[in-house]
């Protein structure tokens, strides 16, 4: 097996502390209130934000707040071995994660008695999908407006062979010793999420943990730039 890291180079020819190319656009679905792609590396997601709409069922419905519901989903096409469609424990895992970290983000109590939907639909696979989901789920919940302290921006670090790199790409992800995926609020620097696959010690861990920062800080600009630029392009209409 060729080495995933060799004289500071990866297998896609990034240095260990760069990210992969990400894109996002804003507004890209017509019938949700807010919508966002994301091309990140190999993934593509895209991620549909309704409400805050009439509470269903009913009976879960808060008097105090808006709820949030959160539902990742996989394509069946996405990865190499076809996906059974439908939900499982690593859908549901995530969506619940994801759910949490999002929930500390919005402002909602302004919205008693309603539901707030997100769906992310992952449509090619390449590791790092939850932090990619993440990632376009803030945006669409800004282009749909709802109320916000802070975006929720999101990137992973690990370890491959004896370095720490960001942003693991598949190959490293599978073979790499560690993988720890972060969501940080970009302004007061709160890490919403964080989750860890594999060994690494305490002081790897703080190393792996700065740098999954940095490229949160990177991710985060580039939120701020899809929502820029659909805004502008509202403003020319
Ligand atoms: O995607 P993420 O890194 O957040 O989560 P993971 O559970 O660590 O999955 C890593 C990668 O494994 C995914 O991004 C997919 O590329 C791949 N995968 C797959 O090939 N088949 C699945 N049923 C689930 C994941």
């Amino acid at each position: 097996m060729t080495e995933l890291i060799k004289n500071g180079k990866r297998q896609d020819d990034r240095k260990p502390e760069e990210m992969r190319d990400l894109s996002i656009e804003a507004g890209v679905l017509k019938r949700a209130d807010g919508s966002a792609y994301l091309e990140w590396g190999s993934n593509k997601v895209i991620a549909g934000v309704f409400g805050p709409q009439k509470c269903i069922p009913q009976h879960i419905s808060n008097p105090y707040k808006a709820i949030l519901k959160f539902r990742y989903n996989m394509a069946p096409f996405s990865v190499d071995d076809r996906k059974r469609p439908g939900p499982d424990r690593r859908s549901t895992e995530i969506s619940k994660v994801s759910k949490e970290a999002l929930e500390s983000a919005l402002i909602l109590r302004h919205f008693p008695n309603t539901m707030i939907e997100i769906f992310v639909e992952v449509l090619q696979a390449a590791a790092g999908t939850r932090c990619a989901s993440l990632t376009a789920a803030s945006v669409a919940l800004a282009d749909a407006g709802v109320p916000m302290k802070d975006m929720v921006a999101a990137c992973a670090a690990g370890k491959i062979g004896d370095e720490v790199v960001l942003d693991l790409a598949k190959e490293e992800d599978n073979a790499g010793k560690a993988d720890v995926p972060i969501a940080i609020k970009p302004k007061s620097g709160d890490i919403v999420l964080l989750q860890m696959d594999g060994d690494l010690t305490p002081e790897e861990f703080d190393e792996t943990l700065s740098l999954a920062k940095e490229g949160c800080m990177k991710v985060s600009e580039e939120q701020q730039k899809a929502l820029q630029e659909k805004y502008e392009m509202e403003e020319g209409e």
